[in-house]
């Protein structure tokens, strides 16, 4: 029952508290990952590989709110196999959404 609660408490927590928008820009800029980028595997992959500053801002960009971010940020993390923890994707997200998105904070 205890467990449930406390599921349920951080089910409602809100995304953004205590992220680290400067943390966030640093891990963006500076994490490099394996992966396969046009059919040559790389190893210094990064964000900025497959993204501009455009994809973020372009009219029909995929996220639409901050939780619609945060997903996207952790899609990214988990396809790539980027390694980051819940609390990195946290401060990423941030950070793109200070950024660019300018979505209210939830
Ligand atoms: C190998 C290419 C690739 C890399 C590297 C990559 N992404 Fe993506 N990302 C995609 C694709 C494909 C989509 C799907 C949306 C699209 O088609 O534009 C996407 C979508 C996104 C979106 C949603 C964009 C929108 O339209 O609002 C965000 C945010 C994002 N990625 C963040 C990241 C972050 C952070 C990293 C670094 C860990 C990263 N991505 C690395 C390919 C990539």
């Amino acid at each position: 029952m205890k467990a449930r609660v406390l599921l349920f408490t951080l089910a409602l927590s809100p995304l953004a508290f205590a992220a680290d928008a400067e943390i966030g820009k640093a891990l963006y800029d500076e994490t490099e990952f394996t992966f396969k980028v046009n059919g040559e595997l790389r190893e210094d992959v990064s964000c900025s590989t497959c993204h501009a500053a455009s994809d973020y801002t372009r009219a029909e960009r995929k996220a639409t709110d901050y939780r619609a971010l945060h997903y996207w940020v952790d899609a990214c993390n988990h396809r790539m196999d980027v390694g980051w923890f819940p609390d990195e994707v946290d401060d990423v997200t941030a950070y793109l959404n200070r950024e660019f998105y300018k979505f209210p904070e939830e």
